[in-house]
C-alpha cells in the first residue's frame, strides 16, 4: 500500500533519514522501533508531507505522495496520530467528533458514523459531555483513534500511541489497534517506544538506528536477535 525507495529526508538541512525503503503492506501492522532520535517520528512525519525530502519517493497505491501538502495526502486516506495534543482538551468529545467530521458535509453522515464508531470505543458515549483534557491518557488515545476513523481512512499511522500510559491501558490501546487491523482489515504503522509490545503484535518490523535501516522482517526474528534486540531494544534474550 505504501512504498518507501531510498528516501533522504529531514528538516531544512538537517538530513536524518538515509535511503531509507519500506513497505507498509495491506491489512498489517508494521512496527517501526528505534532507539531515541533514530528518526522515527521524522519518518511518520515524512509520509504525511511535514519534513524536506531531498530524494527518494513514497507512494501509495500507485500514486506519489512527496510534494503533496498534509491535507492532500489526509484526504488520500492516510491518518497521522501524533503522540501529544491528539486531541482538543479544550472541547467536549463530542465536539471532538464533530471537529474529525468538519470536512464531511452531511452532519446525518457524520452522526451515523460517529454510532459506528462508538462501537468500538464505548468510551465516546460515555464521556460524551465531558472535556478531553480531562480524561486519562489512555481514555485520550482512544478518543483519538476514534476521531480518526470518522474519516475512515486507509492507513493510520501512530506514533508512540502507549508513551506514558500504564502497562495495563497500554496493553488495552495495543489491544485496539489489532482490533482495528482484525475487524476493519485497517493499514496500520505503527511507532513504539516499547519495542517488545509493539512486536509482539506486529507482522512486519524495522529497526532504524541513527536514520538508518539495520533490520528488516519478521518482528519474531528481531525481537529475538542475538545482538540487535539487546544492543538496541533493551531486550535480553
Ligand atoms: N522539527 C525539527 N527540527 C530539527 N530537528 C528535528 C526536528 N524534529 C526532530 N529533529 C531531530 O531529528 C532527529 C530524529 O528525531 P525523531 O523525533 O525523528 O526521533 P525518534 O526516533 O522519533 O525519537 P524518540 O524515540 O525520542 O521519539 C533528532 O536528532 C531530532 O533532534
Ligand atoms: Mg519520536
Amino acid at each position: 500500500m505504501i512504498r518507501i525507495r531510498n528516501l533522504n529526508a529531514g528538516y531544512g538541512r538537517l538530513h536524518i533519514l538515509f535511503d531509507v525503503s519500506m513497505d507498509v503492506r495491506d491489512r498489517e501492522i508494521t512496527v517501526i522501533v528505534g532507539p531515541n532520535g533514530s528518526g522515527k517520528s521524522t519518518l511518520l512525519k515524512s509520509i504525511f508531507g511535514l519534513t524536506k525530502i531531498y530524494s527518494g519517493s513514497i507512494d501509495m497505491d500507485g500514486v506519489e505522495l512527496t510534494g503533496l501538502m498534509s491535507h492532500e495526502i489526509a484526504k488520500r486516506g492516510v491518518a497521522y496520530l501524533p503522540q501529544v495534543d491528539n486531541v482538543f482538551a479544550n472541547l467536549t468529545v463530542r465536539e471532538n467528533m464533530m471537529m474529525a467530521g468538519y470536512t464531511i458535509r452531511d452532519k446525518a453522515e457524520v452522526e451515523s458514523r460517529v454510532r459506528e464508531v462508538s462501537e468500538m470505543f464505548p468510551i465516546i458515549r460515555k464521556y460524551w459531555e465531558r472535556k478531553a483534557g480531562t480524561l486519562s491518557g489512555g481514555e485520550r488515545q482512544m478518543v483519538a483513534m476514534a476521531m480518526a476513523l470518522i474519516r475512515r481512512p486507509k492507513v493510520m499511522m501512530f506514533d508512540e500511541p502507549t508513551g506514558n500510559l500504564a502497562p495495563k491501558i497500554a496493553k488495552e490501546v495495543l489491544g485496539k489497534i489489532v482490533e482495528l487491523r482484525d475487524s476493519l482489515g485497517m493499514t496500520i504503522l505503527l511507532v513504539e517506544q516499547n519495542a517488545r509490545r509493539a512486536l509482539e503484535i506486529g507482522d512486519k518490523s524495522y529497526l532504524l538506528v541513527s536514520g538508518r535501516l539495520m533490520f528488516e522482517g519478521d518482528p519474531q526474528e528481531l525481537l529475538s536477535h542475538p545482538e540487535l534486540a539487546k544492543l538496541y531494544l533493551g531486550i535480553g534474550t
